[in-house]
């Protein structure tokens, strides 16, 4: 008997473990501030084809990151984001799934996935998937049924339309990836609607049966562990229904086709409505939700987060991504702009679409001093970085020198003007070694040059390497009580150099960070009246092309780039 009671125990504390959490469970995993989790993590983007490789063939797989756990949990990474690894024909490398409840066999089985769920709990690192909800691809089995026929139950579920009388396609809309939107299908006789490539068709997000498939495969993986998702394209995902042609713009894009106005067939309205269902369900699990929300402005980045903070908990500022080069005066007006529009910001400067920072803000002089001062900025701005994989050792782009080595069908079609993204997917620089350590096989992008100074193994050992100076970053993010809930206070805001700023916490403790944008030295005296009593003193935190006189209202000298953190125990006036 004694023992049935016994059992009995057990299961309730199982059944209790597996149950999606309550709403007021929910808000006991709040802080003071009404922050959770994510709000104090840093995530780190990987690209598994290009991370690790266990078994030789090339290309990177689920047990190569579960090989790689310890490395991300001493750099003080909280959570990590994989981009698409389920079943695909990989036309878009991933985002092109042809089934969303597996993994595709290149990147290993769902007992890898399993194992790295466990295995990475046990390095307190949270696993985000990444969701596509705008398309599938064109072999999946929904598409396949739903061109068979014009009367197949699925055809509903993607958006088919006929032709102009003259055979042209419904409209004018073009693909982010070159040409119509719309492709012809024989079959039918009608065209079928995709925003991407053509193997990529767009779901009919008005279909109720859509919307539910495509839940329950959230479902599917919140069940099996992970701790949220990033969206895909979510400005995407509902076109008007009349299909109103864009109004043109002036100009060709980089593939030849009119520049439009994409007003009819991106960030339509019911967008939120999908986000705000996605969110309930998120919330059953605690999940988060992270939105690849391309913005043109901060106002339109606050929508993200719905009207009562019911929609994304985390939609990805991808506006500094567009900053051509370092700007005092530029960067301090947009994170002016986050901080008067509310909020949690989500500062991202690379990812697997976009120019490597390294190399988007390097001078080729300065660069490493650069990356150590990007690192500092966005680790230490009020919000959560989300880092991309080889950022933390200065990986540059390696961009192919010829049409025949691209990989990326959108720098095939689009070559010269548009060469892809292979330049920012090479593989991860883990050693000196041939391939980097990446793979003992053949990797199937090169390895950019640098990776014989900048890889992991040599910056490990040098203190002053860019990948120890995200270490550092990191931990005093956990070890400052400033910089975890502090608010933001701008200083000096004329310097059109220096972008200098404290972050204060409630009781008066502050950080300071000092970072000259500019290739010139610059000298500060800081505006610190704004944050401490004038005998307030200040510890140095991390000095890098930087030099303080002790006391906080002397003088900081700076380098080009020079990069300047310390901690102001102070009363206030
Ligand atoms: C997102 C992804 C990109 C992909 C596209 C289509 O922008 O980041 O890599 O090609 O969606 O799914």
């Amino acid at each position: 008997m004694k023992k049935f009671w016994v059992l009995a125990g057990i299961l309730v504390i199982a059944m209790c473990a597996l149950t999606p959490r309550s709403g007021a469970q929910q808000k006991e995993r709040k802080d003071a501030a009404g922050h959770e989790w994510f709000n104090h993590a840093v995530f780190y983007e990987i690209y598994p084809r290009s991370f690790a490789d266990s078994n030789g063939d090339g290309v990177g797989d689920l047990k190569g990151i579960t090989s790689k756990l310890d490395y991300l949990q001493h750099l003080g990474v909280d959570a990590i984001w994989i981009t698409p690894c389920f079943p695909s024909p990989q036309v878009d490398f991933g985002y092109d799934v042809s089934d969303y409840e597996a993994i595709d066999p290149m990147y290993g089985t769902l007992d890898d996935f399993d194992e790295l769920v466990a295995k990475a709990k046990t390095h307190n690192i949270k696993i985000i998937l990444d969701f596509v909800p705008n398309h599938t691809s064109d072999q999946h089995k929904w598409f396949l049924e739903s061109k068979s026929s014009k009367t197949n139950p699925k055809r509903d579920w993607y958006i088919w339309r006929d032709g102009k009388p003259n055979g042209q396609p419904p409209n004018n809309w073009t693909s982010t990836f070159g040409g119509s939107t719309w492709t012809l299908d024989p079959t039918t006789g009608q065209y079928y609607y995709h925003y991407f490539y053509a193997q990529q068709p767009d779901l009919n997000w008005r279909n109720p049966e859509v919307r539910k498939a495509m839940l329950d495969c959230m479902r599917f993986w919140y069940k099996r562990g992970v701790a949220g998702f990033r969206l895909d394209a979510v400005d995407t995902l509902f076109e008007d229904p009349d299909l109103k042609d864009n109004p043109l713009l002036p100009g060709l894009d980089k593939f030849g086709f009119p520049n439009e106005h994409e007003i009819y067939n991106k960030k339509l309205p019911e967008v939120h409505d999908v986000m705000r269902d996605m969110r309930k369900l998120a919330d059953e699990y605690n999940a988060v939700l992270i939105g690849e929300t391309w913005t043109a402005n901060v106002s339109e980045l606050r929508d993200y987060y719905g009207e009562k903070n019911d929609e994304l908990q985390m939609p990805m500022d991808l506006m500094l991504t567009q900053f051509p080069k370092l700007s005092a005066p530029l960067f301090r007006e947009h994170i002016t702009a986050l901080e008067d529009a509310g909020g949690w910001p989500v500062f991202v400067i690379s990812n697997h679409d976009i120019v490597r920072s390294y190399t988007r803000w390097g001078d080729g002089k300065n660069d490493d001093q650069i990356a150590k001062l990007a690192a500092t900025m966005y680790m230490l701005l009020r919000g959560t970085p989300i880092m991309y994989y080889g950022e933390e050792i200065g990986m540059e782009n390696n961009d192919p020198k010829r049409k025949e080595d691209v990989q990326d069908p959108q720098g095939r079609r689009g070559w010269p003007k548009e060469i892809g993204r292979d330049g920012e997917r090479t593989p991860m620089q883990w050693n000196d070694r041939p391939n980097a350590g990446f793979t003992t096989g053949k990797p199937w992008l090169p390895v950019a040059p640098n990776y014989k100074t900048h890889n992991v193994a040599t910056e490990s050992k040098n203190p002053d390497s860019i990948l120890n100076l995200y270490r550092k970053i990191i931990g005093l993010r956990g070890s400052e009580p400033a910089l975890r809930e502090g608010k933001y206070i701008a200083l000096n805001g004329d310097d059109a150099n220096v972008l200098a700023f404290a972050r204060q916490d409630i009781r008066g403790s502050s950080v300071i960070v000092v970072l000259n944008m500019s290739d010139s030295p610059q000298s500060v005296k800081l505006e610190m009246s704004k944050v401490a009593a004038p005998s307030a003193r200040a510890t140095t935190l991390v000095a890098v092309g930087a030099k303080s006189s002790a006391e906080v209202m002397g003088t900081i000298s700076l380098e080009p780039y020079g990069v300047y953190v310390a901690k102001v125990d102070s009363r206030l006036r």
